[in-house]
């Protein structure tokens, strides 16, 4: 297993780019499937998950030419009904398949999603099985296999009981191919949904509403394919961002959309955090003191939860006691025990909500990454403490960030990869 050797307290300063939305490009991929004609997608991040999905892709038939950040998928022959379960257990996005395959198909089978170990249970996605049948789908489960099938698929209205990003994006493109009008009430409004929905638009889908609660489709035939640039990854954008701010460095943020985080933002401004921003890049200044200042996880716009353990981290050197409730996933605070061994002030008040006392001086320690925004807390800490950190099971970091050790080592940071 291989891992990060990391050597804290030394000064970063420079320039980092934000690469593709990781969010982004793991649903385009599958939705490549609703169209025969080749698409072209750029700006794609080179990370694991993205790996995976395309590896996914091609397991179906899909013919798949990648160089670098840019692809070509085409989905004229698909070649079997059944998600490959050991991809499928490699990424939770594995499930953004079936809605394509079954609008193309009209039958899939797939094992329950695997991927990272936050979220109740094993990730439920009764949602989506919900939104399926409501669209004419019948569902049989055979060991550990969900096998669903549909004379044809009918627009249909569907209130999603809890927000889900990927159930929103999954109807939302499952419906592009289904017969009438499709209404989906209490949608996520991330703006990966819009520019998924964007391009849906220029190659002939009708979807309204999308990045609003309330979203409507009206099915057609066939979709033609184009070209899909990535927008940047607001995770990264903010991850960065609070890195430059947790390490008191001069660091600037390009090829980002500092809209994408504007409640972060604000909240720099409530602590103390100097920055300057451009359309599409975030210069974070050197600071002094910080002040601490509790969160609550919630949807987009709210406080994004893939950015509550970096601002955890954040808030161990600030000034205060902070709140960081976490409402989204159960499980997402236990790396918070992580930050404890390494000298952090945190109690941990219920499975969703955690105190934390700072500012708290970290020490390096050996450390094992549970899920990758964890992973890049542990980062985020190592850089701050002092002596050496020593970070297992980094494939869980290389899901969502590309290259993560070269482009810190180009900020100035001591960090070694050891296979
Ligand atoms: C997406 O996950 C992101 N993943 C997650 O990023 C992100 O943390 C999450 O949205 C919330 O913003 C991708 O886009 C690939 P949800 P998703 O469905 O869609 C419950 C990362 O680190 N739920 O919005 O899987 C679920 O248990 C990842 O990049 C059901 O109950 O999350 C959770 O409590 C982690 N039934 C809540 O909804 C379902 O059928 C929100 O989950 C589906 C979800």
């Amino acid at each position: 297993m291989s891992t990060f050797l990391i050597y804290g307290q030394n000064e970063l300063k420079g320039e980092i780019e934000v690469k593709g939305a990781k969010n982004a490009a793991l649903k385009i991929i599958p939705a490549s499937i609703l169209s025969e004609e080749p698409i072209v997608i750029k700006n794609l991040p080179e990370i694991e998950d993205i790996n995976r999905s395309l590896e996914m892709a091609e397991a179906l038939g899909t013919i798949v030419n990648k160089d670098k950040n840019q692809c070509q998928i085409q989905a004229k022959n698909l070649n079997t009904i059944e998600l490959p379960i050991g991809l499928a257990n490699k990424f939770r996005a594995s499930i953004m398949f079936v809605g394509p395959l079954l609008a193309r198909l009209k039958e899939v089978k797939f094992p329950h999603p695997g991927g990272c170990v936050i979220g109740a249970g094993s990730r439920p996605i009764d949602l989506f099985l919900e939104g399926f049948q409501a669209m004419g789908a019948e569902i049989k489960i055979k060991n550990n296999y969900y096998h669903l099938k549909a004379k044809e698929l009918k627009g249909c209205n569907y209130f999603f009981t809890t927000v889900s990003v990927t159930g929103t994006e999954s109807l939302m493109m499952t419906a592009v191919l289904a017969k009438g009008t499709t209404i989906l009430k209490n949608c996520a409004m991330e703006p990966e949904i819009k520019a998924l929905a964007d391009y849906l638009n220029e190659q002939g889908a009708k979807i309204k509403g999308a990045g609003t609660p309330v979203i409507t489709i009206e099915g057609v035939d066939k979709i033609r394919a184009g070209v899909f640039n990535i927008i940047p990854d607001r995770i990264e954008t903010g991850t960065f961002a609070i890195m430059a701010a947790a390490t008191r460095s001069n660091i600037t943020i390009t090829h980002c959309q500092p809209k994408h985080i504007e409640i972060l933002l604000n909240i720099f401004k409530k602590v103390g955090i100097k920055f300057e921003t451009g359309n599409d890049w975030i210069k974070i200044k050197k600071n002094k003191n910080i002040k601490a200042y509790s969160i609550k996880t919630h949807e987009y716009p709210g406080f994004p939860t893939d950015l509550q353990s970096p601002y955890t981290v954040l808030m161990t050197q600030a000034h205060g006691t902070s709140l960081i409730h976490e409402t989204i996933y159960d499980r997402r605070l236990l790396y918070t025990d992580m930050l404890t061994q390494m000298g952090a002030d945190i109690i941990m008040c219920d499975p969703h909500r955690v105190v934390v006392n700072g500012p708290s001086k970290l020490y390096g320690r050996k450390l094992t990454s549970p899920d990758l925004r964890a992973g890049i807390s542990m980062i985020i800490a190592a850089l701050i403490a002092e002596g050496e950190t020593e970070i297992n099971n980094i494939y869980q970091i290389d899901r969502g960030y590309e290259k993560i050790d070269d482009r810190l080592r180009a900020l100035g940071a001591k960090i070694k990869r050891c296979e």
